[in-house]
């Protein structure tokens, strides 16, 4: 498959460039990314570098994981978002780099990608999955409207191998995006409770490992 582009309100979803891999870099710094994510740690440039070069590239020619890099109209690179589907499934997953969280994108960026999958007939039903307590992540999958299904080991397996507690939702090409009831999150809108953190089972994360798999997710 060719990559393509498409467009939010706000944001690119574009090719990731050789020139992004110091941002990535930069980005998956976050010790969030080492306890939700299954990126290689520590994370070297290395890692960013095939992360771009090869593991995109491959994931694009075989269809098998579709990877954008989100930007804003000046070009920089927020995050990236990813549409696999291996292990039999469609699933999605995705991150931003710390200073662009809390501005919406995620939510405008993975619409796109679900509203293309679905209008193309590309997919017929996405997965999500985070590990149990991923707080941001899950309200993310909420507010697109994705249905709870409950908690029970990833999919997808953990840095280490193992298939950690995690929290499972599931959209259909025909679901209306309403939010829907039976999230393990606080009402839309609340403010997190003093002192919450995303917290059960906030152990290493879906995706796969770290050279045949390494999602960046
Ligand atoms: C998941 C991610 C992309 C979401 O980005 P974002 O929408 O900008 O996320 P925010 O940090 O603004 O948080 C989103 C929501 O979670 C809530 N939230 C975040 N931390 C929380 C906490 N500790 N307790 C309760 N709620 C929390 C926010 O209040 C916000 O709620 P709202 O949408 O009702 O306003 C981003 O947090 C991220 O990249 N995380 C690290 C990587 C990751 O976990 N990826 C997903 C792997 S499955």
């Amino acid at each position: 498959m060719q990559p393509f582009t498409l467009r939010t309100p706000r944001l690119l979803l574009d090719e990731l460039r050789a020139d992004d891999a110091q941002a990535v870099y930069d980005y998956c710094q976050d010790p969030e990314f080492e306890k939700y994510l299954t990126i290689p740690w520590p994370y070297h440039l290395s890692d960013a570098r095939y992360f771009i070069t090869e593991y995109v590239p491959r994931g694009w020619a075989s269809g098998e994981e579709l990877s954008w890099g989100l930007r804003t109209p000046a070009g920089d690179l927020v995050g990236v978002v990813g549409l696999r589907s291996k292990l039999g499934r469609f699933d999605i997953g995705f991150w931003l780099g710390a200073q662009h969280r809390g501005h919406g994108y995620m939510p405008e960026a993975v619409r796109a990608v679900l509203d293309w999958a679905f209008s193309t007939g590309f997919a017929d039903e996405i997965s999500w999955e985070c590990i149990a307590g991923n707080l941001a992540s899950a309200s993310v999958a909420r507010k697109l409207g994705f249905t709870f299904g409950g908690v029970r080991p990833s999919v997808l397996p953990a840095r280490d191998g193992s298939h950690p507690e995690s929290w499972h939702a599931l959209l259909r090409a025909s679901d209306d995006r309403s939010l829907k009831p039976g999230w393990p999150l606080p009402a839309p809108g609340a403010a997190p409770a003093p002192g919450s953190t995303p917290a059960p089972g906030a152990t290493p994360a879906p995706g796969a490992a770290q050279n045949e798999g390494d999602t960046h997710r």
